[in-house]
């Protein structure tokens, strides 16, 4: 992240020593991004943060990827995951399932109740949209309390577990990179502070506030990092001989944090404003946007759907979480859905959507949009529930039989 916190209890000096109650000296660890060259946070555990007494391989739910051919736009309905009662023995990590993915990014869908392991993604950073529910995410930095529309970034291999708080089952929408997610630069002056044009700020984003420490010993930690498995994936169990929740303070500008989707101030216009005015993260080669409710477009013969588009050098995932999308009326998409609109495909509002949106002044619609510049293949879980004639729901006709 762009900018400087500290929590917790670090020495004036880094990199000097820096003792425990007992006399004995805390570890510094830098966690850093690009070798040194990037942002980092220091931190200060109680043990020895390089410490492990066993390691043994963890099987990584599927990770298997299926082109998107022949190729069509499709609908995915993840509602249909995780059925009935199911969700009382998942848990938000090793319980995500594989909806799409490419080698830039996967998105993986989980009905959860169970608290997940202590787990650390070491292929890239990721953001977890709560789609309902709420959770304590603990993390070597602190906790961050969680809950409906919060995006929660975890920067690349920080110790975490999900534990759902509440009553209601969390429905959280990952979106793993292979490299780091952060705002657009465009948002941020050259330093790093967001501008006033930005959609959020600062004072938006919410981090740990105070050091969480754990006891016990022996404790497993789940790795997902860079192999040979589906995706270029492995995973890995260590076991720690002492808790990974060690660290009595840390400073620095990496650092998990939420920020909320209601917290996102949309930019309007008289005529109908592009998608990246929607845009809240990038990562390498792909982008998230939100469509969140709003005042449209007011010019007096405005047409406030988009217009059809040929995004050339993208495939367009929009996940509908909440409200009414406009456009997509009559195809079938609903809350839970997931369009998938392919590179190589024109498209827009479905028939009619047009005329219905003229003369309407706010749209109540709630959606998550990843973009991707390279090709998104079809996990196991999007192929489950791939509706089969979402392609079609422009001309009213598919392939006859
Ligand atoms: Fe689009």
């Amino acid at each position: 992240m762009a900018f400087y916190r500290q929590v917790g209890e670090v020495p004036p000096k880094r990199h000097t020593q820096f003792r425990r109650p007992d006399g004995g000296l805390y570890s510094e660890e830098l966690v850093g991004e690009e070798g040194f060259s990037s942002d980092s946070a220091l931190l200060y555990h109680r043990g020895i943060p390089s410490a492990i007494v066993d390691a043994r391989p963890w099987e990584l739910p599927d990770q298997t990827l299926t082109p998107n051919a022949p190729l069509v736009p499709r609908h995915l309905k993840l509602h249909d995951l995780f059925p009935g009662e199911e969700h009382k023995a998942v848990d938000a990590v090793t319980g995500r399932r594989l909806v799409l993915g490419n080698g830039d990014v996967r998105i993986s869908y989980a009905v959860s109740s169970s608290p997940s392991p202590y787990y650390r993604n070491a292929t890239g950073d990721e953001c977890v949209y709560v789609e309902r529910g709420a959770a304590t995410v603990e993390t070597t930095f602190g906790a961050l309390e969680v809950g409906r529309g919060d995006y929660v970034v975890i920067p690349r291999t920080t110790t975490h577990r999900w534990v759902p708080t509440g009553p209601e089952p969390l429905r959280t929408y990952a979106i793993e990179a292979n490299s780091h997610i952060a705002p657009p630069k465009r948002y941020l002056s050259k330093y790093g502070q967001f501008l006033e044009h930005a959609p959020y700020c600062e004072r938006d984003l919410r981090a740990p506030v105070q050091p969480l420490l754990g006891e016990g010993t022996d404790v497993e930690v789940y790795v997902k990092h860079r192999g040979t498995g589906p995706g270029g994936l492995a995973g890995t169990v260590h076991v720690l001989p002492e808790h990974p929740f060690d660290v009595v303070g840390w400073d620095g500008h990496l650092y998990p944090y939420a920020f909320n989707i209601a917290d996102y101030e949309p930019i309007t216009g008289r005529v109908h404003q592009p998608p990246p005015v929607h845009q809240v993260f990038e990562g390498n080669n792909f982008v998230i946007c939100n469509f969140v409710p709003r005042k449209v477009d007011y010019h007096p013969l405005a047409v406030p759907v988009p217009y059809y588009h040929s995004n050339v050098d993208s495939d367009e995932i929009m996940f509908y979480v909440d409200g009414d999308y406009e456009a997509r009326k009559g195809s079938g998409i609903g809350k839970g859905s997931i369009s998938v609109h392919p590179g190589g495909h024109s498209h827009g509002p479905q028939p009619g959507a047009v005329e219905r949106s003229l003369g309407v002044e706010y749209f109540d619609e709630l959606a998550v949009m990843v973009d991707t510049f390279r090709p998104l293949d079809l996990g196991e879980a999007g192929l489950a529930v791939d509706d089969g004639k979402y392609a079609w729901t422009w001309s009213g006709r598919g392939p006859s039989a």
